[in-house]
């Protein structure tokens, strides 16, 4: 995701900028850019790609300013391209801003401000930002801290911004509404940063700002102030962490770390896209093509992996509840078939990188015969984001981590948005359009609840680390997190772990088990509950060991178990969501019980672009 770094004091800031945004790299980031002010002379470099294109871009200039402003872009609105990287100026190119985060109300801010003739350069959100800070300046004639406290009143949506204007020449304000920003303390000398990795290198001395919260840097100190101007008083506080702990938010994995944002990813990928009076989802991806959804009469899911279970889960959820028929192929085998396309099928790829080769190559394989492209993809403008006719982005942020956490529920999180979309095209009531707008919103706050409680799978983890083998069992929605479940195993901790639906495991798999052969069997209180409490006890028959991944409500399944994984209870379609999480968990438990390491699962790679 997007980075921040800013410095005000006596030295050169642009080599302090430069490997500040290095620090930042591990972000993940598409293309970087940095303001400078020498006196009253603001110089703005820009380039698309890594920050040694920007170097190269840099050249051999020599920029000096003792004050100044940096970002890494991760695209969200527009193509990584120079003219929508950070950051962005005013008309009079004399302020630029650098900004995290999205501004919802974007639209209509840049169209009020077009029609009073200012001109936009990008495509970007964030360019709203200095046109409107221009224009409270030239309204109100007031200085830069009280124009931009009055432009951020105007803002829906969240930011950490930094701005620097060559009318202030010895100011730099920052500011912060769900999206990090940190002051770094330094002696004559001030840091901002989105992460406080960025300027460990020059101080620990730090101070988080908080939701809502500006400061005002000079050369000579900081005030710190709310919206309303209101003063704050916050000190500085000493971090013991380096710069690695910093990129893992403290955490000793990346693997923990991405499981344990996925509550603000769910929310993420959630912003701005319901409904809920009309009980609506609301896809801009998917706006200009509409009316061709409205009639397609087929969709196809292509993905691999991760992705693959995800699209399984679609499946179910759009078969059901928007009446299209579905089916889910592997990327790797789409093409090598004949698959059957017709005018008004859909193929949809669905990829976290957007650079999966199998799943571009199906993605090309059905764009030439014709069919409607679509993509939930996470990294924006990747090769599948930019191929398909249109899509929806996960904003699920960078996922470092090799098994695929985070992503996978944005996936579904974006598949029920899909559904609800679809479904209200065609058979689905409103008023069932918005039970479910409503227990989306809840969803966030059921997987924290399900996070805070993590420390109770220890004992499970405990007990699977020494099996030879495994099957995670699960029916309906449940069977393509099964597969999942068995996936994140296999890949962290090397038990060899099948999943199955659990009625197919009497059809042969049954053989495997014995007493050092446990199963998870996912069996929330749903429809299917009672089919699979049989096969629990079918294994039971055989001295299998099961832990049970259900809610409060499951009674007797929790005397037939030799362990209970607890979930909180919501709508069937929404479940899935809920009950991966404390499967990635154990897999990440079983893998610290067996002295590997999480983050470095062996022959893995992040983004497979081999076919
Ligand atoms: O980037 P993609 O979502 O297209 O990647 C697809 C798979 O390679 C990916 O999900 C893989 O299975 C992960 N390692 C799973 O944890």
């Amino acid at each position: 995701m997007c980075g921040i770094i800013g410095y005000i004091g006596k030295r050169d800031a642009l080599p302090i900028l430069i490997e500040g945004l290095k620090r930042l790299e591990y972000r993940g980031y598409d293309s970087a850019g940095v303001g400078i002010l020498d006196d009253k002379k603001l110089s703005v470099f820009r380039s698309p790609g890594k920050i040694s294109s920007l170097e190269k871009a840099l050249g051999d200039s020599t920029i000096a300013g003792t004050i100044g402003i940096a970002h890494t872009r991760w695209a969200t609105h527009g193509p990584p391209e120079e003219r929508n990287a950070h950051p962005h100026a005013d008309c009079g190119a004399r302020l630029a801003v650098v900004h995290n985060g999205i501004i919802e109300n974007y639209a209509e801010l840049r169209a009020s401000l077009e029609s009073r003739g200012h001109t936009f350069r990008s495509q970007t959100d964030t360019e709203v930002l200095p046109h409107l800070i221009e224009e409270e300046q030239k309204k109100k004639s007031c200085d830069l801290s009280t124009a931009v406290r009055s432009v951020l009143r105007q803002i829906r949506g969240t930011y950490g911004i930094a701005v620097v204007s060559s009318e202030a020449p010895d100011k730099l304000i920052v500011a912060r509404l769900g999206s990090p920003i940190v002051l770094g303390i330094g002696t004559d000398e001030f840091f901002v940063a989105s992460d406080a990795s960025a300027v460990l290198g020059h101080t620990h001395k730090v101070i988080f700002l908080d939701d809502g919260e500006m400061a005002e840097l000079s050369r000579d100190g900081y005030r710190i102030f709310s919206l309303d101007n209101s003063k704050i008083d916050k000190s500085p506080e000493e971090l013991d962490w380096s710069a690695e702990d910093m990129q893992k938010n403290g955490q000793p994995h990346f693997m923990l770390k991405e499981m344990l944002e996925q509550p603000e990813v769910i929310r993420n990928s959630l912003r701005g896209r319901l409904d809920v009076e009309n009980g609506l989802a609301v896809l801009g991806g998917l706006r200009d093509v509409a009316e061709r959804l409205r009639h397609i009469d087929r969709l196809i899911i292509v993905a691999c992996g991760s992705a693959y279970y995800a699209g399984q889960v679609g499946e179910y959820m759009i078969e059901e509840n928007a009446g299209i028929p579905v089916e889910v192929e592997l990327g790797s085998e789409f093409r090598y078939r004949q698959p059957i396309i017709t005018e008004n099928t859909a193929v949809l790829a669905v990829s976290q990188s957007g650079e999966t080769a199998d799943t571009l190559a199906a993605i090309r394989e059905a764009k030439m015969k014709g069919a409607l492209t679509l993509g939930i993809v996470n990294a924006v403008g990747s090769t599948i984001a930019r191929e398909t006719d249109a899509g929806v982005y996960n904003h699920a942020g960078p996922e470092i981590g090799v098994a695929s956490t985070k992503a996978f529920v944005s996936q579904l999180t974006v598949f029920a948005l899909l559904t609800l979309f679809l479904g209200r095209q065609r058979k689905m009531s409103m008023s069932y359009g918005r039970k479910l707008a409503l227990e989306l919103q809840r969803i966030p706050d059921l997987v924290q609840s399900i996070l805070a409680n993590r420390q109770a799978l220890e004992p499970i983890a405990a007990s699977i680390s020494g099996a030879k083998g495994m099957f995670y069992l699960g029916r309906k929605y449940n069977a393509p997190i099964a597969f999942e479940g068995a996936l994140k195993l296999k890949e962290v901790s090397y038990i060899h772990a099948e999943g199955y639906a659990s009625g197919e495991m009497k059809h042969g798999p049954i053989a495997l088990v014995d007493s050092s052969f446990p199963s998870v069997v996912i069996a929330p209180v749903d429809s299917v509950f009672e089919k699979n409490k049989s096969n629990i006890q079918e294994l039971k028959a055989r001295g299998g060991k099961i832990f049970s991944l259900t809610d409060e409500d499951s009674g007797d399944l929790r005397s037939m178990s030799d362990g209970i994984i607890a979930v909180p209870k919501t709508v069937e379609m929404l479940q899935p969501i809920l009950d991966i999480v404390p499967l990635q968990l154990l897999a990440y438990q079983v893998a610290l019980t067996k002295g590997f390491d999480p983050d470095k699962p062996r022959n893995l790679a992040k983004s497979v672009t081999v076919e």
